[in-house]
């Protein structure tokens, strides 16, 4: 028997994060007994013990322990378990650190008029031995932090990115290995989201500040107890870097060239207006890097390189060019014509430019990202794909899910998607990560949540966004903006804000941790509060501008955005919805008086929707595909079935292809399945022409695009002013591929049970899933055998029991912790 997965407040062994409780998760594996009978979490403080659980039935999905808190405190924890069958097995040692309470630092700055990025230094000499060292830090707007010319850490972009008129993130770096020996703290700042040219506007007014701001604390424990504290001050000096331009849409630019500027002393400067807290950002880190794949001369008579993958990140270049050459590159997602292209990205310049100072250097740019898969190179004389490595930039979000069917092309589209997930989860989960935007659209992540939850472990990064969300809230009245972070945005829209409701839910059904329900309750009350302000008493919330159903294709006029499903009509339902959410939350929470205000309020918005949506005899006056789905959420429909012959009647008038938006593609598979027609969502899966996710897949996508028909079937960009390859929102179908094709979907929150319920298709012919859920890992594999016989195997973890339930005379079986095996004749044979 082992332990694994051992997490305090969903992160393995934290360094300095945000602590306000302390709440623990582990799994079990290879034990002979089915589930744990006793657990015992022990925390300890050096030598002393200060928690201890002793045995009791905890719950490994989320064990709250009362711990008396120190800054600046390493604590040692470790979780014992017991199983049925008498077995005990007792974790590794994991650990968390706090922070820090107070800070002797101060905020200092320099002048900020100079393009030059400023470079603090301050030299730092060990008195002693040093047994620990910690460096704790916030520079404004991104900073690097290098000991004696060497980058510490391995994160990239922070302090990172949230409301920072509310709060400010500190990061702690443990440097007790570069503190052996006397060297010199250099901390070098670019404009990143907090000041440079970012948001909703994108113009070049920063929303959040305008001065360079740095703040940094080295604390020196020596051998014999002692400590030393150098913080930021006026002793620290000034210098400029080479690099005199950066922001995250148009990249970074350095001249090696310059002359050094002399160092001068740094100046006080005032705290950033948000309150400074330690950190809830996941690290972002190059977890992959992706060598050049082919070196192209272009028609245009164009060198480009191309990654193979269009991905979010940086890149490292090695050169060597005589002194004044410029090298500049640019990123873009897709060749036009065999040429290089990047409208696409419209004002985003995306460009990195070098002036050489005839060295040889490896040149990382360090406050931009890119979204790309292809570079054009200009001046660099003899260009080795060799030379070029990409470096792929995301949040610390361990893969929980993985999926192979018998489809190249649709692993290919879970690829895209799994893509999609690491290039749009850069600290914040973002519409896109290469145009003049990437920002954190609200519906975008709402409708990707659950497919993100069943791809990587999101718990995290989607809990520190949701913090954001109450943030802007707070500014707002309960508004929810269309992206949090703000960035100047001061607007809602229905199946965007709802993302208030739905993220939580989704987290809280996913990891089975009441937490972040208590966290984000107030937030949830507060957007159907808005919503009902707006709403007011005539109706207002149906008639102000919403997105609708965004991109989907049955709107009125071309390139109509909004679709064809009456935005009110959604604006209604989600409205329900999101009241729905709140209600059922305040029951999970044993709220029982809100619980039944909630869902009164609920009944009386459904009446609301039927008296205007609905005919006496069942009839829904909004006969387009989302508009079906959407009178099957919930209930809305006073005559389900009636409703779904007329779903079915649409698409079959559609031949069978969609035309749906943001706000029904991710209900189309999963509603046709549960009433029974997974043929027809299959059809909808496999269908390899336009509309549909396989037509970009065969055009040749590495990621999910934003549009059904972004290019065309000669490969053609369509110029919309609104185009990018690289947007997850449809790749919402692999949380369907988890839950209705591989058949793993939570029958309670973290996956202790599951409904283990597989739907097969001859087209698709097997689905080998594994998806390491909070309650452990769940195995299923199908395939549908030469002879017609299907096959099936599945594993429930340790803990967990599952109802089974498989097509076509199949049978039912109720499972517990193990492994089931089975070769059946499908009864009748309805899988063509
Ligand atoms: C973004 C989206 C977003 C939408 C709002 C676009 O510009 O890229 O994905 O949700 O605007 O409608």
């Amino acid at each position: 028997m082992r332990i694994t997965s051992c997490k305090i407040n969903h992160l393995k062994n934290p360094l300095g994060f945000a602590m306000e409780k302390a709440i623990f998760s582990w799994t079990v594996e290879e034990s002979t007994g089915k589930r744990q009978a006793a657990a015992r979490i022990r925390v300890c403080c050096g030598k002393e013990t200060v928690a201890d659980t002793g045995w009791e039935n905890l719950d490994s999905l989320a064990t709250k322990v009362a711990i008396p808190w120190k800054p600046r405190t390493r604590y040692v924890w470790t979780v014992a378990v017991r199983s049925d069958a008498g077995e005990e097995a007792v974790s590794e040692e994991n650990w968390f650190e706090t922070g820090l309470n107070s800070w002797q630092a101060a905020w200092i700055g320099c002048e900020d008029e100079e393009p030059r990025h400023p470079i603090f230094s301050k030299p730092i000499a060990p008195k002693k031995e040093v047994s620990s060292a910690r460096l704790y830090i916030c520079g404004l707007g991104l900073y690097e932090a290098r000991w004696t010319g060497e980058k510490i850490g391995e994160e990239y972009l922070t302090p990172y990115c949230n409301n920072y008129h509310r709060w400010v993130q500190y990061q702690t770096f443990d440097i007790t290995r570069q503190l052996q020996t006397d060297g010199i703290l250099d901390v070098e700042l670019g404009n990143g989201w907090y000041k440079g040219r970012f948001g909703y506007h994108r113009n070049p007014i920063p929303h959040y500040g305008n001065s360079w701001k740095l703040l940094a604390q080295v604390v020196l424990t020596y051998a014999d107890g002692t400590e030393d504290i150098i913080g930021t001050d006026e002793t620290w000096s000034v210098t400029r870097s080479n690099i005199y331009f950066s922001n995250i849409y148009d990249g970074e630019q350095q001249d090696d060239t310059l002359a050094p500027i002399p160092a001068v002393p740094a100046r006080l400067t005032d705290a950033p207006e948000g309150k400074l807290v330690a950190r809830s950002s996941t690290p972002v880190q190059a977890w992959e890097t992706l060598p050049v794949k082919e070196r192209i001369h272009t028609p245009a008579g164009e060198t480009v390189l191309d990654v193979g993958q269009n991905m979010t990140g940086s890149f490292r270049l090695s050169v060597h060019e005589p002194k004044g050459t410029k090298i500049h590159l640019q990123f873009g997602e897709v060749l036009q014509g065999g040429n290089f292209y990047r409208d696409n990205l419209r004002s985003a310049l995306a460009e990195y430019i070098y002036i050489s100072d005839g060295e040889p250097h490896v040149l990382e740019p360090k406050f931009t990202f890119y979204g790309y898969r292809y570079v054009k190179v200009q001046g660099i004389s003899n260009l080795k794909p060799e030379d070029f490595t990409a470096l792929v930039l995301y949040s610390q979000l361990p893969q929980t899910g993985f999926m192979t069917t018998g489809s190249k092309l649709v692993n290919q589209l879970i690829s895209n998607v799994i893509w999609g997930q690491k290039g749009n989860f850069l600290d914040v989960p973002t519409d896109c990560p290469q145009r003049d935007e990437r920002m954190g659209w609200t519906g975008d992540a709402q409708v990707f949540s659950g497919t993100a939850c069943y791809l990587r472990d999101s718990a995290a990064f989607l809990s520190k966004y949701l913090q954001d969300i109450a943030s802007e809230q707070a500014m707002k009245n309960g508004m929810v903006p269309d992206v949090v972070p703000g960035f100047g945005c001061n607007k809602c829209s229905c199946a965007w804000g709802d993302a208030a409701c739905v993220i939580p839910m989704k987290l809280y059904e996913m990891y089975g941790d009441k937490a972040i329900l208590e966290q984000q309750f107030e937030s949830m009350k507060a957007w159907v509060g808005c919503i009902r302000n707006l709403d007011g008493d005539n109706f207002g919330w149906r008639k102000q501008f919403h997105y609708g159903d965004w991109l989907a294709l049955d709107g009125s006029k071309p390139d109509d955005r909004l679709g064809g499903t009456e935005e009110g009509y959604i604006a209604d339902i989600l409205y329900r919805h999101s009241v729905l959410l709140v209600a059922e939350a305040a029951r999970i929470l044993g709220k029982t008086e809100e619980e039944t205000y909630y869902s009164q309020w609920a009944d009386h918005l459904l009446q609301r929707i039927r008296a205007e949506f609905f005919s006496a005899t069942g009839r829904c006056a909004i006969p387009t595909q989302t508009g079906y789905l959407l009178a099957l959420l919930d209930g809305n429909a006073p005559d389900e079935a009636r409703i779904f012959q007329d779903l079915e009647e649409n698409l079959r008038n559609s031949r069978g292809k969609l035309k749906t938006g943001f706000v029904g593609t991710p209900l189309l598979c999963p509603t046709l399945t549960k009433y029974g027609d997974e043929k027809a969502a299959f059809r909808l899966l496999l269908n390899e022409e336009y509309p549909g996710w396989l037509y970009s897949v065969k055009s040749g996508a590495t990621t999910v695009w934003e549009r059904w028909n972004s290019l065309d079937e000669n490969g053609i960009i369509a110029e919309n002013g609104m185009n990018s390859l690289n947007h997850y929102a449809y790749g919402a179908i692999v949380e369907w591929m988890f839950r209705d094709v591989a058949g793993i979907a939570p029958a309670a929150p973290g996956f202790r049970k599951a409904n283990l319920c597989p739907h097969m298709d001859i087209a698709l012919g097997k689905a080998e899933t594994v998806f390491h859920s909070a309650a452990g890992t769940w195995e299923t594999a199908w395939e549908i055998l030469p002879n017609g016989d299907i096959s099936y195997r599945c594993r429930v973890p340790f803990g967990c029991e599952a109802q089974l339930k498989l097509p076509c005379g199949g049978g039912e079986y109720a499972l517990t912790a193990g492994e089931f095996k089975t070769v059946y004749t499908p009864i009748p044979l309805p899988l063509q």
